[in-house]
């Protein structure tokens, strides 16, 4: 699974700038999936239909999981080339000084400060400014409306993978891996890889819509604080993939909760529950289209979220896939 994770976080893919992601999750996928289709947002839309037959036993079940990634667009060009920029997503200032941009030409830029050749305090969003090296105006491959990702090396260091994105192709992979291994199932699995999540669960408050599913699980990442000094964790690294209770913006349904649970008991799958005091997942938005749809999120645990280097642990990657497979093998009664 390592390869796959490794294409999906080399591709380009701010939230609105999708193409390239879905066209690659598009080839991984075309071989066990029966329909696909792009809805007017962006969102890859890929129907599994149920295997087996069984009367009153098929639950339309939706996962999600984002194809977009934080970053910046430039909104300003000065005369000597540097560029000012918004925020596409939840942007951290003191964690991109000194770090790399990528565009989708293949530009690369550093992130620098105003007013100061190294930057010793907190820095100021306002201040800062990309740097692609140019010396005027004139010589920019690049300008205002484009948009810069972060970029550091993918890199295997065994058990542990460090990514600039896995925020959320961890999520991608998992979905894609999941679609790989399930062969039987009595349910209908509609997987969504949706657009725009970093501004704001756009993509999938419009596939939730379209969808309608009976239950939705949102595939992503949640910040791990098993690091020094950090008092009260969320998660941690290497215990397994996180079942949803709370963040900000979803209590996740007690039914799919405990679905999730018994799975992860019945089949010895380590897992660990999650309370996150910070953001949100697609389930937020399709949990309240239509008349409300039962949801839920399943977490990889991840040190650095929203940072140019993201962590996680091979082992929660694999054990999610688990939990998935076996959760969506059979017919799903406890609602
Ligand atoms: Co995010
Ligand atoms: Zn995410």
């Amino acid at each position: 699974m390592k390869e796959l994770i490794r294409k999906l976080c080399d591709v380009y893919g701010p939230s609105g700038q999708e193409e390239a992601v879905r066209d690659l999750i598009r080839a991984e996928i075309a071989d066990v999936v029966d329909e696909m289709r792009v809805d007017a947002l962006g969102n890859l839309i890929a129907v599994k239909r149920p295997t087996q037959g069984g009367e009153g036993k098929q639950t339309r079940v939706m996962l999600a999981a984002h194809m977009d990634e934080i970053g910046v667009m430039v909104s300003h060009v000065d005369a000597n080339g540097f560029l000012r920029v918004s925020t596409v997503g939840g942007v951290l200032a003191n964690a991109i000084l000194g770090t790399q941009a990528l565009f989708a030409d293949g530009t690369r830029g550093v992130f620098g400060s105003e007013g100061e050749m190294i930057v010793r305090d907190k820095p100021d969003l306002h201040k800062i400014f990309l740097d692609v090296g140019a010396s005027s105006k004139e010589e920019l491959s690049v300008g205002v409306g484009d948009q810069a990702v972060f970029r550091s090396e993918f890199i295997d260091q065994g058990k542990r993978l460090f990514a600039p994105n896995f925020d959320d192709r961890i999520g991608c992979a998992v979905l894609i891996q999941t679609l790989r291994e399930l062969k039987e199932t009595p349910n209908e699995i509609i997987a969504v890889f949706t657009v725009q999540e970093e501004v704001g669960l756009r993509g999938a408050a419009t596939a939730g819509f379209g969808v309608e599913p009976d239950v939705v699980i949102a595939l992503d990442v949640t910040a791990a604080g098993d690091i020094p000094e950090v008092k009260v964790s969320p998660s941690a690294l290497g215990q397994g993939p996180a079942i949803k209770v709370k963040d900000v913006r979803m209590i996740a349904h007690p039914g799919v909760r405990r679905w999730l649970v018994r799975t992860a008991e019945a089949y010895e799958i380590p897992h660990q529950l999650e309370i996150l005091e910070l953001g949100s997942t697609d389930a937020a938005a399709v949990q309240i289209s239509r008349a409300g749809v039962r949801a839920g999120t399943i977490s990889i645990p991840s040190r650095y979220v929203h940072q140019p280097s993201q962590m996680v642990d091979y082992d929660d990657v694999q054990n999610c896939v688990r939990l998935l497979v076996n959760a969506l093998g059979g017919p799903i009664q406890q609602f």
